[in-house]
Formats: structure tokens, C-alpha cells, sequence
């Protein structure tokens, strides 16, 4: 039987995470290993219009599964976003003799991914984003080790808020999406979480919560702020008028998208890398790899891209019974 997949790309797009370098290595090795020759596209879309590439083999994909970002860099291509971008992007697959596209990211990234396939590219989808807000995958690369990074950040702000008996809020990434912000919440114990997913009562869930936990016995207090509720430095201004206490404001930022993945992240990355070149070798594309209970599945594109995924709220409920610091439900 002839081989359908022959070569084929993989590229990472959209903002980075940590875990991206281990999918590329497993979509390279998994091809290796099957025989298909692997091309990595650089600067996600933007690599595919202008033709910038590289042959990954084993020696180009060597000790990259601990690493963080990605070597084969990333953006968000304005000019694929047009009919002549996706035009020159086909053109490019064509030319290289491009069989199929593993395409590493989040929404974004499918939705290129689906055009790419509508005009006749194969490709398989790898959801990655430290914000975890990907509908069709329980689980997205890169969440757990942003997690770990902002608790990591936390734990050390706690040590100096505890000296100086001071409050201190800190913003953490999601523009949309809460999931970072609630889990690093629940982990580090948080005196208050706000996330996009709720709408803020800042007497209830900012004020009252530091009262009660000060008439409890706390002397300092961690409020954790989700980027998409709005800014860090607005909630600790309205904090200083409402009670005169003066928070520190912490801005984590891109530093939750660096440093090396967890074992988790290079886990999943590299099942899922495996799984999206397989597809490709026993004929299937036009997929997402994604986690589901149970194990990682494959949903088609335009069905994984209208899936809908919710923040578990009982992780909210859990969050403020054991806040409380002794408070007694009224
Ligand atoms: O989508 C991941 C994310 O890290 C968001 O949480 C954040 O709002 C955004 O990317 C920041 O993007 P940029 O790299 O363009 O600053």
C-alpha cells in the first residue's frame, strides 16, 4: 500500500506555552519512526506565507522536551487572517511538498487550521495555551506549568506580605478565562479570587472577605485578579479607599508563560504529539487531539471549535468555604 503521508509540517502559533517544544519533538520523532519526513514551519502561519523552514531530525529535536517556548518561534499572522495569505500558504504547502500540517495552539490557531483544510491541506490540531480555555479539551499544554510558575511567584509575595502584614494583589493571565487564576487561588490559599466568569461584587467578594478574614486572625491577604476582570492596580486603589490598607500590586505577566514544562505538560505534549502524526500515517485528518474523560481523542475542527468549555464553579464554592478562615456560613 502506497504511503498517503509523506511529509509533513508542524508548526507552533498563537501565544506560546510551555510544553510547545515538546509536542514538536514528538510530532518529529513520531514521524521518523514511521517513515515521514518532517518539516518545521517557522513563526506559526507567517512561516507557511513566506516559506520559513527548517528539516527537524533526531538532531534538531534533541533535548527540547524540558525546554521552554518553542525553537521554531510563533506569531498571530494578520496576512493569513486574508484570502491571499491562505492563498501563498497553499501555495508554500504545494512547494514543499507538504502532505499534511500539525498545528500546535489554541483557537486561533484551528481556525487557521480549518481554512487550511477547506482549501485542501490536511491537518490535526494540538491545543496549547496556559490559559486552559480551549472548549474541546479538557486539558490544554502548558496550563499545569503556568500554574506552578504564578504559584511558585505567590508562595515567595507571601513570605514578604506576612512580614510586613500587608495585602497584596496579584494579577495573573487569562483574558477570557479564569481557570489559572482559580486553580493558583485554591493552591496558594487565597483570601479572594476574581474571575471573568463571575461578576464582581467588590464589597462582597473583596471587602468583606479581608474583614472576615482579619476578625478570624489573619494580618495579611492574597487577592488573586484574573487580566480579563481588568487591572490589578484598580482593584488594590478601590481597596485603599474602601479600608485605608495600601496593597502591593503584582503583575506576574509573561513570566507565566516561560520556564520549563511540568512533567505533566511534557506528558500530554508528547501522547498528543504521537497521536496527531499516527492520525496522519493511518489516513485521518482534519482533526484536534484532544483530552476528554477517559483519554485523548480526536474531534473533528469545526466541531471541536464550537465546543464550549466552563469553569467548574464548585472549584469557586470550594474556594470560598475554605477562605472563610472560620467564618460561619449565614
Ligand atoms: O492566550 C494566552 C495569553 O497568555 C493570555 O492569557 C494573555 O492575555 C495573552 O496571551 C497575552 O498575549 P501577548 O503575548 O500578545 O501579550
Amino acid at each position: 500500500m502506497e504511503k498517503k503521508f509523506k511529509r509533513i509540517g508542524v508548526l507552533t502559533s498563537g501565544g506560546d506555552s510551555p510544553g510547545m517544544n515538546a509536542v514538536v519533538r514528538a510530532v518529529a520523532r513520531t514521524a521518523m519512526y514511521y517513515g515521514i519526513e518532517c518539516i518545521g514551519i517557522k513563526r506559526g502561519y507567517a512561516g507557511l506565507i513566506n516559506s520559513d523552514f527548517v528539516v527537524l531530525n533526531a538532531d534538531s529535536v534533541r533535548h527540547i522536551v524540558g525546554r521552554g517556548g518553542t525553537i521554531l518561534y510563533t506569531a498571530r499572522s494578520d496576512e493569513f487572517m486574508t484570502e491571499k495569505g491562505r492563498e501563498k500558504a497553499v501555495a508554500t504547502c504545494k512547494m514543499l511538498g507538504l502532505d499534511g500540517i500539525v498545528a500546535v495552539g489554541g483557537d486561533g490557531t484551528f481556525k487557521g487550521a480549518l481554512e487550511l483544510s477547506r482549501l485542501g491541506v490536511p491537518v490535526m490540531g494540538i491545543p496549547a495555551t496556559i490559559d486552559n480555555d480551549i472548549g474541546c479539551s479538557n486539558y490544554t499544554i502548558g496550563f499545569d506549568s503556568a500554574c506552578n510558575t504564578a504559584i511558585d511567584c505567590v508562595d515567595k509575595l507571601r513570605d514578604t506580605m506576612q512580614s510586613h502584614e500587608r495585602c497584596s494583589v496579584v494579577e495573573v493571565m487569562g483574558r477570557h478565562a479564569g481557570f489559572l487564576a482559580l486553580y493558583v487561588g485554591i493552591a496558594v490559599g487565597a483570601t479572594a479570587v476574581l474571575i471573568p466568569e463571575r461578576e464582581l461584587d467588590f464589597d462582597k467578594d473583596v471587602i468583606e472577605r479581608i474583614q472576615n478574614s482579619r476578625l478570624a486572625g489573619q494580618t495579611h491577604f492574597m487577592i488573586i485578579v484574573a487580566e480579563g476582570v481588568g487591572s490589578a492596580i484598580t482593584i488594590g486603589e478601590r481597596i485603599k479607599e474602601a479600608i485605608g490598607i495600601d496593597p502591593r500590586v503584582t503583575v506576574l505577566g509573561h513570566i507565566q508563560r516561560g520556564g520549563a514544562p511540568t512533567g505533566r505538560d511534557r506528558e500530554t505534549a508528547t501522547r498528543m504529539g504521537y497521536m496527531a502524526v499516527k492520525a496522519f500515517y493511518e489516513g485521518r485528518s482534519g482533526s484536534v487531539i484532544c483530552t476528554r474523560e477517559g483519554g485523548i481523542v480526536e474531534i473533528p475542527i469545526e466541531e471541536a471549535l464550537a465546543m464550549k468549555k466552563h469553569l467548574q464553579m464548585d472549584r469557586y464554592e470550594i474556594l470560598e468555604a475554605i477562605a472563610a478562615s472560620g467564618a460561619q456560613v449565614k
